[in-house]
């Protein structure tokens, strides 16, 4: 039997960091709430330039070293991003060429803030099936870009970053399992209105950011990320205690401490990077992941549980030995 394991990780950060007090000069925010409401310090922000493929790119480097893997091993790269920096080609295609891969089937996935769960699903059911022996699995976003910068209700949430792992092809596990879900009767709660297909050209700007009802996000979240915990845990006939650690999506501490109550967790064994980070969307879990795996916090042989949700809705969760 073939599983999947993950054998590198690697993340990004833009440089610029934009703390709550700058956002106060911006929008009738203050430092006070974002932290008592969200638990977020600061985020970085994408240079003017810099792009979803530029943070993926360096990411997936960093992975791909700590893997001790070069381009002629990796044989499927699929990114999750929900900021593409072209309409096509795929993000996954061109950070392809600037890594030096050529050949392999290169796709982008789309699932907001869920997509580097849903992306390792698919990358884990490739090697499973035998389609793939290495991946590259990238979680990479520039949601600075689709905020609108005048909504202290959704642009003091977000920021920007890049999160990669390598999956190998093994004989031990690896990915246990993974479970997906979405329900698109849910798409006006948290949504980017207008698109491509509506008229490129008659895109009005106020109706290409993020659109979000908070309140009723959070309540969906706390709940679905609730079952999903169980789902995960019974599927695999363990205990709460049995997990070592929690990398939840980074969108809120108190969607985090929400969860890790439920599980029974100390806040010791979650890992939480959304005060420096802010909420990365698909970059949050592969950036957590990482922070927590080089500062050594996370040992080989841990059991992992990651979880997301977000704008579909979509939400999922992976069960992993790491
Ligand atoms: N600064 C100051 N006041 C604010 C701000 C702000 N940045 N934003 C909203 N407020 C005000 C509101 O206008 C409202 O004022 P009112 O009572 O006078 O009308 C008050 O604060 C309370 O607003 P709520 O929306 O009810 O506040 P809530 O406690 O729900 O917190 C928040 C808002 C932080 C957005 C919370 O609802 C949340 O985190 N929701 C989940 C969001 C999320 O996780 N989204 C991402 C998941 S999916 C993904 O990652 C894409």
């Amino acid at each position: 039997m073939t599983y999947s394991r993950i054998t590198g990780t690697g993340s990004f950060l833009p440089e610029k960091v934009v703390t709550n007090s700058d956002l106060e000069k911006i929008v009738d925010t203050s430092d006070q709430w974002i932290q008592d409401r969200t638990g977020i310090k600061q985020r970085y922000i994408a240079g003017e330039n810099e792009t979803t493929c530029d943070l993926a790119e360096q990411a997936a480097r960093r992975a791909m070293e700590a893997a001790g893997k070069g381009p002629g091993d990796i044989d499927l790269i699929v990114l999750a991003t929900t900021t593409p920096d072209q309409i096509f080609p795929s993000t996954a295609c061109l950070v392809q060429s600037r890594l030096d891969i050529h050949g392999c089937a290169a796709f982008d996935i789309q699932a907001v803030c869920t997509g580097f769960v849903y992306a390792l699903s698919v990358a884990d059911n490739f090697i499973r099936a035998g389609n793939a022996t290495c991946a590259l699995v990238i979680g990479a976003e520039t949601f600075s870009r689709i905020l609108n910068w005048k909504d202290r209700g959704t642009c003091v949430l977000f920021g920007d970053g890049a999160g990669a792992v390598v999956l190998e092809a093994s004989e031990e596990p690896g990915i246990l399992s993974t479970h997906l879900h979405a329900d698109g009767d849910y798409a006006k709660l948290l949504h980017v209105p207008d698109g491509v297909s509506r008229g490129y050209d008659q895109v009005q700007q106020e109706r290409a950011f993020v659109e979000m009802r908070g309140n009723e996000v959070f309540k969906m979240a706390i709940n679905t990320l609730g079952r999903i915990v169980d789902e995960t845990l019974a599927h695999n006939g363990l205990k709460k205690s049995d997990i070592d650690w929690l990398i939840p999506h980074q969108a809120n501490y108190r969607i985090i401490r929400g969860i890790a109550r439920k599980l029974q967790m100390p806040l010791e064994r979650v890992v939480v990077t959304v005060a420096e980070h802010g909420n990365t969307s698909a970059a949050s879990v592969p950036l957590a992941l990482d922070v927590a795996v080089r500062d050594g916090r996370i040992k080989h042989g841990e059991m992992l549980l990651m979880e997301a949700f977000g704008g579909g809705f979509t939400w999922g969760s992976a069960l992993v030995k790491y």
